[in-house]
C-alpha cells in the first residue's frame, strides 16, 4: 500500500502544488472498500473546490489497479482485490515476518515480577510478571536487547524477624516452607507493633541481634540466612516456572544498597542532595514540578527503598548500558516512580524511564458486588490461584475426546490468567470472573489457543497435500480477503505498540483474528477444495497460524498441543 500512498502524493503535488500527508484507514466491514484516504478533505482551502470533487480528479489519475469510490464528504475508498492481498502477502512475507529491526542496537531493561523474599507469591504480583513478560517480548520483536531482572525484595530486616520467630515457633527447618515463613513474618510483624505500642522492644532486639549476627558471620545466622533464602527463591523459581517465565538476573535490593549509599555521598558533597538537620539527605525536585523532595537516605545512616533503586537505576543504566528502563509495579508506586525519575533526570542520567503500572484484580463476592480480590486468609496466593485455573480447565474439558495433558492444562490455565491481564488497558483492573476467562467462547485465553490448535490441526491433516502443491493458479482469494487484510495489518501493529506497550491492543488483533478465521471455515471448506483452491486455503491457514501464535507468544501465552 506505500506505493500507492506515494503515488496520490504524487498526483496531489501536481494537481494542487501541495504536499499532504497521506494516511489510510481501514473500513468497516459494511462499506464498500478495504481503505479509506481523507487527503481532499483536507485539500479544500488549498483547492478551493468540494472534497467531493477534489476526490473525483484524484481518482481519474490513479492507476487502475484497485477500485475507487468516493465515499461520504469525500473519503477515497480503494477496493483492493483478494488476489492483491494474496500477492502482497507473499511480497512481505519472511521467516520472521511481524518482527522489526527499529530497536537494533538498543538495550532495554524489564524488571519483573519483583517480589518480597519473605512472603509467598501472591496475585499482588501476577500483573508485574505478566506485563513485564509481554513489554520483554515486544520489545524483542521490535528488535531490541532485552535484560530482564527480578528486582528482589531483599534487604535486611526480613532475615533478623524471620530468625527470631523461626527460633521462636520451636520448629525444624526442614519441614518449614515459604508459607510457614510467611506467616512466621507476618505474626512477627503483628507481635513486633503490639511489644512497641506497650513500650518493650524484645523482639525487636532479637531481630537486630540476629542481623548483626549475620553481618559477623556466625555460623548459625549464616546457615539460617542461606536456608531461608533457598526456600524463598525456590518458591519464587517454582511459580515462575508454572507461568513460563525467567529472568536473567534476580539482582535484588540488598545487591544494590553500597552503590547506592555511595551515590548518595557523593552526589551529597556536590550539592545536588541535600542533608537535613536529623542527618537524612533529600534530592529537591521543585523544578520537575514535585515539591515533594524524596528521601535518599535515612538519618542513621541507613539505606532506603529510594537509595537501593538509585544504586540499581546507575548499575542499569552505566554496566548495562540501558537506553530504556521498564518497570512493571503496580500503581500503589506511581508517585515514588515519578520522584525517582525526577531524581535521575536531575542528576543528568539520560534514558527513557517508564513506569508501566495497572490497576488491581478484582472479583464479584457472592452478593454480586466487585471488590479487590482477597482469601479468607487475606491475600490470594498465586498458587492457590493457579491451582484452582487448572482445576477449572480439567472441569472443562472432562466431557471433550481429547484427554488433556498436564502441560496443556497448565497452558490452558495459564494462557486464560495471562490473556485477561490484556484484555483491557493495563490501567483498567482486571475483574476475575473464572465464567469469562476459562470460557472457550468469547474474548479469552482460551478462545485464540483453540483458533491455533484448529488451525495446526487443519494443517496436519493436509501436510500430505500442502507439502506436494505450491501453486495457486488464477485462484481469486476473495473468501480469503478479510483474512489475509488482517495477516497484513500484523507487522505494522507490533510496531506500534512498543512505545507506549501496549500489550492489550495485540490482544485485542489476536481475537480479532481468531474470530477472523472461525467465520473464514464457515465459507471455505479446505478439505474437500481441490488443487489451487485448497492450496491457496491452506496457504492462507498456515500465515494466519503462524501470525497468531507470534502474538499470543507476544503475551506469553503458550499453544497446548491439544484441547
Ligand atoms: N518488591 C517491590 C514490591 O513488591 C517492588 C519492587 C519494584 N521495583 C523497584 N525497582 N523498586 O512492592
Amino acid at each position: 500500500m506505500d506505493d500507492l500512498k506515494v503515488k496520490i502524493s504524487t498526483i496531489v503535488k501536481e494537481l494542487f502544488g501541495v504536499e499532504v500527508p497521506v494516511e489510510f484507514a481501514a473500513v468497516p466491514a459494511e462499506i464498500e472498500g478495504d481503505y479509506s484516504c481523507n487527503v481532499a478533505m483536507r485539500l479544500a482551502k488549498v483547492a478551493g473546490k468540494a472534497p467531493r470533487e477534489i476526490a473525483a480528479d484524484i481518482i481519474a489519475k490513479l492507476p487502475d489497479d484497485y477500485k475507487y469510490s468516493i465515499a461520504g464528504p469525500g473519503f477515497i475508498n480503494i477496493t483492493i482485490s483478494g488476489k492483491a492481498f494474496a500477492n502482497q502477502l507473499r511480497q512481505v512475507w519472511t521467516e520472521d515476518y511481524g518482527y522489526n529491526e527499529s530497536g537494533a542496537d538498543k538495550v532495554a531493561v524489564s524488571e519483573f515480577p519483583s517480589t518480597n523474599m519473605a512472603k509467598p507469591y501472591s496475585v499482588g504480583h501476577l500483573r508485574p510478571g505478566t506485563q513485564g513478560w509481554a513489554a520483554k517480548r515486544i520489545l524483542e520483536a521490535n528488535g531490541w536487547k532485552v535484560i530482564t531482572d527480578n528486582h528482589l525484595g531483599d534487604t535486611g530486616t526480613p532475615f533478623g524477624i524471620w530468625a527470631t520467630g523461626f527460633k521462636r515457633s520451636g520448629r525444624a527447618i526442614d519441614d518449614v516452607t515459604i508459607y510457614d515463613l510467611g506467616d512466621i513474618y507476618i505474626q512477627m510483624k503483628a507481635d513486633m507493633k503490639a511489644e512497641e505500642a506497650r513500650g518493650e522492644h524484645a523482639l525487636a532486639d532479637s531481630a537486630q541481634d540476629w542481623l548483626l549476627k549475620l553481618e559477623a558471620g556466625d555460623d548459625e545466622a549464616v546457615d539460617l540466612s542461606r536456608r531461608f533464602n533457598k526456600i524463598s527463591l525456590d518458591h519464587v523459581h517454582s511459580v515462575m516456572k508454572r507461568m513460563n517465565m525467567v529472568t536473567d538476573y534476580e539482582l535484588g535490593e540488598s545487591f544494590f544498597v553500597e552503590r547506592g549509599k555511595a551515590l548518595v555521598k557523593k552526589y551529597l558533597s556536590e550539592g545536588i542532595f541535600e542533608q537535613n538537620d536529623d542527618g537524612s539527605v533529600i534530592c529537591r525536585l521543585d523544578e520537575f514540578g514535585i515539591d515533594v523532595p524524596m528521601l535518599m537516605l535515612k538519618s542513621n545512616g541507613a539505606a532506603l527503598y529510594a537509595t537501593t533503586d538509585l544504586g540499581c537505576l546507575d548499575y542499569r543504566l552505566h554496566e548495562w548500558k540501558a537506553d530504556r528502563l521498564i518497570y512493571a509495579v503496580g500503581a500503589e508506586q506511581k508517585f515514588y516512580f515519578e520522584q525517582l525519575f525526577a531524581v535521575a533526570k536531575k542528576l543528568g542520567w539520560d534514558a527513557e524511564m517508564q513506569h508501566i503500572w495497572f490497576g488491581t484484580i478484582d472479583q464479584v463476592t457472592s452478593d454480586g458486588k466487585r471488590e479487590k480480590m482477597s482469601s479468607r486468609k487475606g491475600v490470594v496466593l498465586l498458587e492457590a490461584m493457579l491451582d484452582d485455573a487448572e482445576k477449572r480447565v480439567r472441569e472443562n474439558f472432562a466431557n471433550s475426546d481429547s484427554e488433556l495433558s498436564g502441560e496443556d492444562v497448565r497452558r490452558i490455565a495459564t494462557g486464560a490468567i495471562k490473556y485477561s491481564d490484556f484484555v483491557a488497558d493495563r490501567k483498567t483492573g482486571i475483574l476475575y470472573d473464572p465464567n469469562k476467562i476459562f470460557a472457550l467462547t468469547g474474548q479469552s485465553g482460551p478462545f485464540c489457543q483453540y483458533a491455533c490448535v484448529r488451525m495446526r490441526r487443519i494443517l496436519e491433516k493436509n501436510a500430505d497435500f500442502a507439502a506436494g502443491n505450491s501453486g495457486f493458479g488464477d485462484y481469486d482469494f476473495e473468501t480469503e480477503k478479510t483474512v489475509l487484510r488482517r495477516i497484513l495489518e500484523f507487522p505494522a501493529l507490533v510496531a506500534s505498540v512498543a512505545d507506549k506497550l501496549e500489550a492489550h491492543r495485540i490482544a485485542g488483533y489476536c481475537f480479532e483474528l481468531a474470530q477472523e478465521m472461525n467465520r473464514y471455515y464457515e465459507n471455505a471448506p479446505i478439505s474437500t477444495a481441490v488443487d489451487e483452491v485448497r492450496s491457496a486455503r491452506l496457504w492462507t491457514v498456515a500465515m494466519a497460524a503462524t501470525v497468531l501464535e507470534r502474538g499470543l507468544d507476544l503475551l506469553g501465552i503458550e499453544i497446548p498441543e491439544r484441547m
